[in-house]
């Protein structure tokens, strides 16, 4: 490993949005350093910040560390974030010799200092959870594009007993609204001009009886900020206020990620859900009434322990009842830890396959059924950067599909005719062009 302090970085960043957010916020602390960011290839530290949800995303870690520590031009320093080194610590550099330096995703403002450690030759292995918030501890914010990720919730209290996330984000706990507006500020300032709002549970955000509804209103009166989205729900925190605020508040974009996981009561009270298929159904219903345009999303998991063809089929049955605009599904992976994986009954990974090949094929067509539905509206379209073709640009619509443009400025919010829509995006036109 390079004797002195690193003078470049790259961080790749796996798994959710949080952890793209704090990959980010891992950025700005090592460019406050006096680092500067550089490709993978050159870099001095490069940090994987990982994702330890399935096995699959866990394991690639692994051969992704044999990669670089062998790569042309001599090994890197090798830090670990994220949620495998939450979950692994210590036993990480055990396992994979070539690395250096093991940061939790509630420790890494204290990056500098490992990185010290670990040009020292000391051990550099940091999973605490502190109590004082490792927010306080970073460097003030800069946008690097029209959307921005902010974090104002992590952690989860719920034990679905599949899931890591318990284990490697600790408890639900909800950021200061002060620090929420100072951040958000900060992003509207340096140029953003859509904020998706970030918690495992974003919607148990709350702070001294004020819910994330109010926090969406309050965003809402920041000029410059255009756009405002906010992701991952529960369905057990879906207040009211938060129902009406898609009402209310046009800057909240008419999209809703709210997993149902499954569609069968006896498979969901066996992943410690605490809703059922009935009220879940009932609450998509009160979303809608409240803004009936509004893209529905959800993730799935097929073959939980004991999940027969007839559960399978029920959640076939509540896909089609709810419509997706776009949905995740996934085989379940037993995690280390969580109940269901020394459950009894585990379903054959060949079974597993061939029912998330069924769900998949029913999401994707219902995707491309809710893209096709928009060909000859009219909508706003946020720019967000250039395509691969020269002159072309890639921006959202409101429903958070993917719009394919001839032209434009980034950051600009467009009027935009769509004219053609594939299963994963929409070619959308800018009127004043259609008719010229
Ligand atoms: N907090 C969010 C999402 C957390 S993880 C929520 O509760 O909805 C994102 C998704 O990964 C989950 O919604 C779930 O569908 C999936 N997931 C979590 N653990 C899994 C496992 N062990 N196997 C397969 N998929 C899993
Ligand atoms: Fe995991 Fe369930 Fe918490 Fe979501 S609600 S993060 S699936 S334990
Ligand atoms: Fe993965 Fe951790 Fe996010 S396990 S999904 S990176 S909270």
């Amino acid at each position: 490993m390079i004797p002195h302090k690193p003078t470049s970085f790259h961080i790749k960043s796996f798994g959710c949005q949080m952890n793209v957010y704090d990959g980010a916020r891992m950025a700005e602390l090592l460019e406050a350093e006096g680092m500067h960011a550089a490709d993978a290839g050159v870099a001095e530290l490069v940090v994987l910040n990982t994702c330890h949800i399935r096995e699959k995303a866990a394991e690639k870690v692994y051969s992704d560390i044999g990669r670089i520590a062998k790569r042309d031009g001599g090994k890197p320093m090798i830090a670990v974030a994220g949620c495998v080194a939450q979950a692994e610590g210590a036993e990480i550099p055990r396992r994979a010799r070539a690395v250096d330096l093991v940061v939790g995703p509630q420790a890494y403002h204290r990056l500098p200092a490992l990185i010290a450690n670990a040009v020292a030759g000391r051990q550099a292995i940091d999973t605490d959870m502190p109590t004082v918030s490792k927010f306080d501890a970073l460097p003030g914010r800069r946008a690097g594009s029209p959307n921005a990720f902010l974090t104002v919730q992590e952690g989860c209290d719920k034990f679905c007993t599949y899931c890591v996330v318990p284990y490697t984000r600790g408890a639900e706990v909800s950021r200061p609204w002060g620090a929420i507006v100072d951040e958000a500020k900060a992003l509207v300032d340096g140029g953003a001009r859509e904020i998706t709002l970030l918690g495992q549970n974003v919607n148990a955000w709350e702070d001294q009886g004020r819910g994330l509804h109010d926090l969406i209103e309050a965003l809402a009166a920041m000029p410059g900020l255009v756009r405002i989205r906010y992701t991952t729900s529960h369905p057990n925190d879906m207040a009211d206020g938060l129902i009406a605020a898609h009402r209310d508040i046009p800057k909240l974009m008419p999209f809703l990620h709210l997993p149902v996981q499954a569609g069968s009561d006896r498979i969901l009270k066996a992943m410690n859900r605490s809703h059922d298929v009935t009220s879940y159904l009932k609450l998509i219903d009160r979303v809608r009434s409240a803004r009936p345009d509004i893209a529905v999303s959800g993730d799935y998991i097929v073959g939980f322990p004991g999940e027969s063809e007839a559960d399978f089929q029920a959640t076939l049955d509540v896909v089609r009842a709810i419509g997706h605009a776009q949905a995740f599904s996934f085989k379940y992976s037993p995690r280390p830890g969580t109940p269901a994986a020394t459950m009894g009954d585990q379903v054959p990974a060949e079974v597993m396959d061939e029912r998330l090949q069924r769900l998949q094929a029913l999401l994707t067509e219902q995707q491309h059924a809710f893209n096709r539905a928009t060909i000859g509206r009219t909508c706003e379209v946020l720019i967000e950067r250039d395509g691969k073709q020269p002159g072309q640009r890639l921006g959202k619509s409101p429903w958070l599909q993917s719009v394919l443009l001839d032209g434009g400025v980034v950051g600009d919010l467009v009027e935009v005719e769509v004219v053609g829509a594939g299963p994963l995006s929409l070619v959308g036109v800018r009127p004043e062009r259609a008719a010229a």
